[in-house]
């Protein structure tokens, strides 16, 4: 079965849908993107995905192409016509089509495109083993919190970490301090055993599985912090983990050449994976879609 896409105003074959080649996503990567995890057909936390898209938005002043509910059903029809109920959509939102020039009208009428792509996400068997991951200077701009489709730092670290077989790259400032991942958020067991994760400012992505597991994490009675940390203490840390909608919860048992703790996943991470997935099961088809 081919795959449908959805391009500006078409559900279309996706080996034939085209962008126009002066779409400011394509020229500037003057854009945004989201990324929902869809399990057993029902989307993970739709409303916080679609808020932060609309703060993305409204930080680079891109208006949205069109009311969230109408985003909402076009969405469900590209799912519907993929049949897909395990795996990503994915959505991008571009300023649009104007002659090349790095200044913007504000006029310009948004592209929207979305696919979806079956997928089972990360297997329990990486997760029980625990992955490695490599270390890498974080080189992008200081606007980390909107999710623009400016990639580049963040695919020169993701290749750094498949070149040494690696999960991901952790990336840290020239401080020594952790940010994030390249696609994915970072988490430390401190040794106090208090669950530590960099705060949500503009130097990280805020992500939506970072969000939902502090809130698990509270309800379920762990002391849990909000602050920078850095490479040296995430090497002497009781656990280290990563969250994101594509990676759920993931141990991290090798930094570099280093083993965390006894290199075996932490009780923590194991935990709170649990958690996060009956917290998937319990979304209701009724109202996931709610935004
Ligand atoms: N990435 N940090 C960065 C830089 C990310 O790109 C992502 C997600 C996250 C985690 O955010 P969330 O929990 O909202 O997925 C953190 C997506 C999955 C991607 O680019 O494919």
């Amino acid at each position: 079965m081919s795959h449908i896409a959805y391009v500006n105003g078409r559900y279309v074959p996706q080996q034939h849908a085209q962008v126009h080649i002066e779409d400011r996503g394509y020229q500037f990567a003057d854009g945004v993107y989201e990324v929902v995890y869809l399990w057993k057909g029902c989307p993970v936390d739709y409303a916080a995905h679609i808020q932060r898209l609309g703060r993305s938005l409204e930080e680079l002043e891109i208006p949205p192409p069109m009311s969230w509910g109408a985003l909402t059903s076009i969405i469900k029809e590209v799912v519907r016509r993929n049949r897909i109920v395990q795996g990503i959509v994915y959505l991008q939102i571009n300023r649009g089509v104007a002659a090349r020039n790095h200044a913007y009208s504000r006029t310009l009428r948004p592209s929207l495109i979305i696919t979806v792509k079956h997928g089972t996400g990360p297997s329990e068997k990486v997760a029980n083993r625990g992955v490695k991951v490599v270390s890498a200077a974080d080189i992008r701009w200081a606007r980390r919190d909107i999710k623009s489709v400016a990639l580049l730092p963040n695919i020169l670290a993701k290749q750094k970490a498949a070149d040494a077989k690696a999960f991901e790259a952790v990336l840290h400032t020239p401080e020594g301090i952790v940010t994030e991942a390249s696609a994915s958020n970072v988490w430390i067991v401190a040794k106090d055993k208090t669950l530590v994760t960099h705060p949500a400012t503009k130097d990280i992505l805020g992500g939506v599985t970072r969000a939902t597991i502090l809130k698990l994490a509270r309800a379920s009675g762990y002391k849990v912090t909000e602050r920078p940390f850095s490479v040296k203490e995430m090497r002497a840390a009781k656990e280290v983990f990563l969250t994101g909608t594509t990676t759920f919860v993931m141990p991290v048992v090798q930094i570099d050449q280093h083993t965390v703790a006894n290199g075996a996943p932490g009780e923590f991470a194991l935990d709170l994976r649990n958690r996060y997935t009956h917290y998937m099961n319990s979304g209701n088809p009724e109202t996931a879609w709610n935004v």
